[in-house]
């Protein structure tokens, strides 16, 4: 469901990815070592992704998890980073 939603969307799956971290508000740094990929990853900023598709994409995975940590809501203490 979550692939068709996507194809839908006619972009590749970094773009897809790229765009819904951008879309949470997320700081986004797709790096890569390919020109091809460097204009690919960038081209997400005229077009964005549906709220439908929002939500598949933010249910997918069976936990809450994150790779940052946001200031404005806990401690380091609390986020169990120090
Ligand atoms: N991760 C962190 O915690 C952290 C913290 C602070 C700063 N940074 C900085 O943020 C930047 C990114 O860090 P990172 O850890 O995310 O980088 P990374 O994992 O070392 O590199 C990104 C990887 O994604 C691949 N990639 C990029 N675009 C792709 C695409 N469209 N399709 C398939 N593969 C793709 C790249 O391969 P190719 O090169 O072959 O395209 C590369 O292997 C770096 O400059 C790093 O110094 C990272």
């Amino acid at each position: 469901m979550v692939l068709i939603s996507i194809y839908r969307l006619s972009k590749t799956p970094t773009q897809v990815l790229i765009r819904w971290s951008i879309q949470h508000g997320f700081i986004t740094i797709p790096k890569t070592g390919q020109e091809s990929r460097l204009r690919s990853n960038a081209d997400v900023f005229d077009w964005s992704i549906p709220d439908e598709e929002m939500k598949l994409l933010d249910n997918l995975g069976d936990h809450q998890w994150s790779c940052t940590w946001d200031p404005t809501k806990n401690s380091l203490e609390e986020a169990g980073l120090l």
